[in-house]
């Protein structure tokens, strides 16, 4: 029987402070109206002191280990999903590698920004059925905060802080359940749509996110309509089909777009944009952790993960949970 990669745990962690859009209108100019009527948007988390993206990682990763059931000692393999590590090196993956206590283990970071989950765990997916580790720990985890320009309110308003984490079982006795089909793709000619103006290898600031909105948001329409139908394609089955979908948590419209697309009711596309605002690599195993936890995504559920973002990079993973 073939090994199947199967989600045995989830959990997430948010920062403690929550900013409404309100309190962010009364910082810079911009409204509740604007932001909500744009986005969906009414809230997100923000980071503060001693709350970094390897603290999240490491609450999401202790919330999903014991949701899992398994001691942290039987995780092989760690990758941490990331467009704002603690630090240039080493990856924040060996943070929460130490912080769990996990001696010896595969651990490293993907850079893949809003698609960094999808990234992650079709990465991890695959080390599975090489036999890498029997257990894996997927995390997104971000702080966009500190790399957003305050200034600048066509951006700034648009992102939230936070992390989510599963924990993989290679299982050779899997059945029906488990990863079934994934599919990544990026297009590197579009860096000037979503990118951060720093780094170290072109100059000594960790630089600001700057993006054209309205590009990225054509752009996001029609690369995820696209790998949705791919993935479906490849598993053999329908939209119809599908009991959950659990996309990248960017823009209320563009959950709503794509969703008509496939005909699929909007009660069955699970949306935590209004509360987390856009959490980058964070936002779809946040959104998953919360659909399990309220009871809404159940084993045997036949959920599809999607997400797009700066690169640009997007890809889809369909999964009987
Ligand atoms: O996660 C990675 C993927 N990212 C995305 O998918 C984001 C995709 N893009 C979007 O979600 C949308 O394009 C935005 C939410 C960023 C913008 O929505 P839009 O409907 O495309 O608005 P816009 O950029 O066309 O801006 C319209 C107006 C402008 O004013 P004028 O020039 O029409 O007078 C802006 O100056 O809204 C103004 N504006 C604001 N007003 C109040 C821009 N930002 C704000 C703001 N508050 N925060």
């Amino acid at each position: 029987m073939s090994v199947k990669s199967v989600i045995i745990g989830t959990g997430s962690a948010l920062p403690k402070e929550r900013v409404s859009n309100e309190q962010l209108a009364s910082r810079i100019e911009t409204s509740d109206e604007w932001i909500r009527g744009r986005t969906g948007i009414t809230a997100r988390y923000l980071a503060g002191e001693g709350e970094t993206t390897s603290t999240l990682g490491t609450d999401a990763a202790r919330a999903a280990i014991a949701a899992a059931g398994i001691d942290a000692s039987k995780i092989g393999l760690i990758i941490l999903a990331t467009a704002t590590p603690d630090q240039t090196f080493p990856a924040s993956a060996t943070k929460v590698q130490a912080a769990l206590g996990i001696n010896d283990c595969v651990a490293f970071d993907v850079a893949a920004v809003c698609s960094g989950f999808l990234y992650a765990i079709t990465v991890a997916d695959a080390m599975l059925k090489t036999g890498a580790a029997e257990y894996a720990l997927v995390i997104g985890a971000e702080t966009f905060s500190r790399i957003l320009d305050w200034e600048d309110r066509t951006t700034c308003v648009l992102f939230g802080d936070g992390a989510g984490a599963v924990v993989l079982h290679a299982d050779p006795n899997a059945g029906d359940r488990g990863i079934l089909a994934s599919k990544l793709h990026a297009d590197g000619r579009h860096n000037e749509l979503l990118y951060v103006d720093g780094g170290p290898s072109t100059g000594d600031q960790v630089g600001k996110l700057r993006m054209k909105g309205q590009e990225v948001f054509r752009h996001a329409v029609t690369n995820l309509a696209s790998v949705l139908q791919e993935v479906l394609d490849m598993a053999g089955v329908a939209a119809s089909d599908l009991d959950w979908v659990v996309p990248h948590q960017a823009n209320r419209r563009i959950l709503d777009a794509t969703a008509r697309k496939f005909g699929l009711p909007p009660e069955k596309v699970v949306i935590t944009v209004d509360e987390h605002a856009n959490t980058s690599a964070a936002s779809v195993p946040l959104a998953l952790d919360v659909a399990v936890r309220d009871g809404r995504i159940k084993r045997g559920d036949l959920v599809m993960l999607e997400a797009m973002g700066g690169g640009f990079t997007w890809g889809a993973c369909l999964l009987r949970y």
